[in-house]
């Protein structure tokens, strides 16, 4: 067991783990955060994808340790207080959630994109969604969630310049 001090969703945390154990595995069993999902546990699916540093990563192919002073988001720290981020609106707005399984990683990916680019094509929007499987809705109606996302944010950017 080793000492791991990182920052998640802006709260520092310290705790003892052993070098086994996965930044997912962490999340959802030492700190409860059950938002990051674990669909197939060995880098295949996306959907435990979380931000490390800004950057979305797989949580379960990274061994916590490595995670060492890192800042970290989840889905659990996309909205600020009870206001969700244009991407979760988006997502809920276009009908693109069923399970559900999926949507925390489509949203870390989306809000990353969107940062990045906030007039993104269709390509660049495919691309981020194809990180992430998703069992249930054929992606048509997260490609649009997406693009609505994307609006919203261009539209806000221009309301506050
Ligand atoms: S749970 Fe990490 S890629 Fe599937
Ligand atoms: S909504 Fe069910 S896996 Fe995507």
């Amino acid at each position: 067991m080793k000492l791991l001090k990182l920052t998640i969703n802006g709260r520092e945390h310290t705790k003892a783990v052993s070098s086994s154990m996965t930044l997912l595995d962490f999340l959802r069993e030492e700190l409860n955060l059950t938002g990051t999902k674990n669909g197939c546990d060995k880098g295949a699916c996306g959907c435990c994808s979380v931000m490390v540093d800004g950057k979305p990563m797989l949580s379960c192919l990274l061994p916590a340790l490595e995670a060492e002073g890192a800042a970290i988001t989840t889905i659990e720290g996309i909205a600020k207080g009870n206001e969700l981020h244009p991407v979760q609106e988006a997502m809920i707005e276009m009908g693109a959630i069923q399970c559900g399984f999926c949507t925390p990683a489509m949203v870390i990916n989306g809000v990353h994109m969107l940062a990045k680019n906030n007039n993104p094509g269709d390509d660049e929007v495919k691309e981020c969604i194809s990180a992430t499987v998703c069992r249930c809705t054929g992606y048509n109606s997260i490609e649009k969630a997406m693009h609505l996302a994307a609006s919203k944010m261009r539209r806000a950017a221009h309301d506050g310049s």
